[in-house]
């Protein structure tokens, strides 16, 4: 019942509702069982804590004040990257050695990403606030060293066959990846709803496929001279709308084409030269669902920098689901299999042939200030990402009491956040060692 009906909430949504065989799969086919990973992250929040006293003082060259400001903004016993110099090498290390280094992810939503209008005021069309530097900093000092930034390309881009994309548009995300890299943070550009015109399917992949090579090429062009910390994902929850399996893995033909997308993304990438030759570049699922359907059907394309990225609302039940169940208010382990579930999966499938995987969205939205059960959801969650090396993002999109998907962690307006104790505990798990 809960599945069948979340199968339809997801497709109502958009939201990869990737859980919904999950949920149901207790088979725990690795060799750590979910018992074993509990009982280690007792273990090691303490020796953590232990630690912690001394990097906190030796917060080195930073001045009395600055570390101040950095413990009040950061968990307190936890010593977070922050506000780091600004590092534009394309250094030659592998894609696990890069990804290795990204501690927690957070998604600038329903802010590029956005629909609303053609031309610059699209940022803002969804009802966030114009985005600053700022907030940028916020995010960073409170311990967030990797930013996802979506962007709908879509009605910024002109007619076939070039498909100019608008210069202002461009400039304009430029300055926003800017902002982060200025902190030393690691940069996903990520092109988000195209699903009106980007539909994998046969009638349309000819020419999809040519207006996605040109939306890349152009992208890639721009910023072919940054650095490692610059990642691009060609892609986000690529799927038919409306179509046969949305949510679950899609047909055998859907898969083709989103391979066909994920390779033609990584060619005309890597045809651009400079720095893009090395780059990090994300393929993903259809839809980019974590469900055993999808992930098997990715075919890696044979390239030295690849990585993969998947979106685990896990378990759907409880990070979104609105129904009546009791999934919505409490969080008391016994799911914590189903995110364990997920992680093998995608240890199997990846990163066991060294394709780093990074979770470019997972979250769960505010239910009735249900705050308590999800700090001990999201602990549970990043604790088996992090022990699998599997950086996540948490989809931000800035709703908080509003109507809507309540996903919202950072009042952006303020620069406070939403459910601190929820961030902070995020934070700590994914610094933990
Ligand atoms: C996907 C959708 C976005 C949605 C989110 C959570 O990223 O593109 O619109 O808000 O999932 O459901």
């Amino acid at each position: 019942m809960a599945i069948a009906s979340a199968l339809i909430i997801g497709a109502v949504t958009g939201c990869g509702s990737t859980n919904a065989n999950s949920g149901s799969n207790t088979e725990n086919t690795t060799a750590e069982s979910d018992a074993s990973v509990v009982e280690k992250s007792t273990t090691e929040s303490s020796s953590m804590e232990a630690t912690n006293e001394v990097s906190i003082e030796d917060a080195g060259a930073a001045s009395s004040e600055e570390v101040a400001a950095k413990t009040s903004s950061a968990p307190e016993g936890v010593t977070v990257k922050g506000i780091t110099e600004r590092n534009d090498e394309m250094r030659d290390i592998s894609p696990m050695e890069l990804v290795a280094e990204m501690k927690a992810g957070w998604n600038l939503g329903n802010t590029f990403d956005a629909t609303g209008s053609d031309g610059l005021s699209a940022e803002t069309s969804w009802g966030n606030p114009k985005t600053t530097k700022e907030m940028i900093d916020a995010v960073c000092e409170k311990g967030f060293d990797s930013i996802r930034i979506p962007i709908t390309w879509d009605k910024h881009m002109g007619e076939a066959p070039d498909y100019t994309i608008d210069s202002a548009w461009l400039d304009r995300v430029e300055e926003v990846v800017n902002f982060a890299l200025d902190d030393g943070m690691y940069v996903i550009i990520n092109s988000h709803h195209e699903e009106e015109w980007r539909i994998p399917d046969n009638a349309h992949i000819d020419d999809v496929d040519a207006q996605h090579r040109a939306l890349w090429t152009q992208v890639a062009e721009r910023f072919k001279d940054y650095g490692d910390h610059l990642v691009f994902e060609g892609l986000n929850e690529p799927r038919v709308k409306g179509g046969e399996k949305e949510w679950e893995g899609g047909t055998e033909e859907g898969r083709a084409c989103v391979n066909r997308l994920n390779q033609s993304f990584v060619d005309v990438v890597r045809a651009t030269g400079g720095n893009n030759e090395k780059r990090l570049l994300l393929v993903t699922s259809f839809a980019s669902s974590c469900i055993k359907e999808a992930i098997d059907g990715v075919e890696i394309p044979s390239d030295d920098h690849i990585g993969v990225s998947i979106h685990a609302y896990t378990p759907y039940a409880f990070t979104y689901h609105p129904g009546e169940s009791w999934e919505l208010f409490i969080w008391d382990g016994t799911h914590n299999n189903e995110i364990a579930q997920v992680m093998n999966d995608l240890q199997k499938t990846f990163l066991d042939k060294n394709v780093p995987v990074l979770l470019t969205e997972y979250g769960a939205m505010n239910k009735d200030e249900n705050t308590v059960a999800v700090e001990k959801w999201v602990t549970a969650y990043i604790l088996r990402a992090r022990l699998k090396g599997i950086p996540c993002f948490w989809w931000d999109n800035g709703i908080y009491n509003q109507q809507g998907e309540k996903f919202a962690i950072f009042d952006r307006k303020n620069l406070k956040w939403y459910r601190e104790e929820v961030v902070d505990a995020l934070i700590k798990e994914s610094y933990a060692e």
